[in-house]
């Protein structure tokens, strides 16, 4: 098989991100660089990202992140053998920055050019990591998104069930909102959780006894909200221990649910009969100790391999969109100059 080298983009959320990966059929692929500029900072004070300003930051980036990801590789763009940009789904701004950008770059090098869904970037990157083999299941789990895909194929994915509201990580972040603490709300709900009863509040569960694998997020930060409304009532405000407790309870939710609803993934999963069953997650919110344990477990007694990938390939990055340009690539997809931005992409 034939070498190669593709040069990723991503700038579909608020991450502006260029990476280069290269691969040799049969053996592990090389990531040549892995850039990621962050508009954590820009956003800060919104209380979440503002379209106009993550567009206009992305537009400024792009060029820069591009440099200095060829810089990291010690590669020209003409040493390359393709482009990979995410074409959707996500902020319009966003990704019809990259994909402009891609295009020139592509254009101007006379190479091949390979619009990505972000969420197949996402669902991949165990094979970039791993080399995983088809099928497995993934669950994807951040601040945008919930879902678990059977993945089948470079472009072969079957949606098994996902959230109908809010993805966990935006019930991470609301709750430490709620509670006065720092975001990004996972890590420090994490942190806080540590030293917490979590049987003290007894938090809802939705959909957890229903046949399927949806899930639902938005009813607990209004469990949340009570809980605080109930203790500030009762003794005019909250102690650190409540916190605790309250971060405790909350986690431990999350956990439940998306562990009941994997068991279910699982079973649909295992019917397909899959000569090595793996289960991979992504997401920041796989960051998660405490979730990442309880999906652990449950891995081990279906005899199911349990694979998360490192945290800066888990988020937002380019080498998942480099990675999936180079195996759509390989299946035969092309993009031309009409490719265009979708905000709007199911898998
Ligand atoms: O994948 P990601 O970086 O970006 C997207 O949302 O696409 O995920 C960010 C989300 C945030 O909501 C953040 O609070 C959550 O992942 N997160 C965590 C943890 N670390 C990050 N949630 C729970 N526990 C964590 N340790
Ligand atoms: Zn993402």
């Amino acid at each position: 098989g034939q070498t190669l080298t593709f040069l990723g983009l991503e700038s579909s959320c608020d991450d502006t991100a260029a990476a280069v990966i290269r691969h040799t059929p049969g053996q592990t692929p090389q990531i040549l660089a892995n850039v990621v500029a962050g508009q954590t900072a820009l956003h800060a004070n919104f209380g979440g990202v503002v379209p106009e300003i993550a567009a206009r930051a992305h537009a400024e980036k792009l060029d820069s992140c591009v440099q200095e990801a060829l810089a990291e590789a010690g590669l020209a763009l003409s040493a390359l053998d393709g482009v990979a940009v995410t074409a959707g789904p996500g902020l319009i701004g966003g990704v019809m920055s990259g994909v402009m950008c891609a295009k020139g770059l592509a254009a101007g090098a006379g190479l091949p050019l390979i619009g990505v869904n972000h969420l197949a970037g996402h669902a991949l990157t165990p094979r970039l990591t791993d080399q995983l083999e088809f099928p497995y299941l993934m669950l994807l789990v951040s601040g945008g998104h919930c879902q678990f895909l059977l993945v089948r194929g470079s472009d072969d994915f079957s949606r098994l069930g996902g959230t109908i509201d809010d993805a966990p990580g935006e019930a991470f972040d609301k709750t430490a909102r709620l509670l006065g603490l720092a975001q990004p709300g996972g890590p420090s709900v994490e942190k806080e959780a540590t030293a917490g009863e979590q049987n003290r509040f007894k938090f809802p569960r939705p959909l957890m006894n229903k046949p399927g694998c949806d899930m639902s997020f938005s009813g607990l930060k209004t469990a949340i909200l009570r809980a605080r409304d109930a203790l500030v009532a009762e003794k005019g405000g909250i102690t650190v221990q409540d916190r605790a407790d309250i971060c405790a309870g909350f986690q431990t939710a999350v956990r439940d649910v998306l562990v009941g609803k994997t068991e279910r993934a699982l079973t649909t999963y295992m019917a397909e009969d899959p000569s090595e069953p793996a289960l991979a997650v992504a997401g920041g919110v796989a960051a998660n100790m405490a979730i990442r344990g309880g999906l652990e477990t449950l891995c081990k007694q279906r005899g199911v391999e349990f694979l998360a990938p490192p945290l800066r390939l888990c988020t937002d990055n380019a080498a998942m969109i480099a990675w999936a340009g180079i195996e759509r690539y390989r299946d035969g997809q092309r993009d031309g100059m009409n490719l265009t931005a979708r905000p709007r992409w199911p898998l």
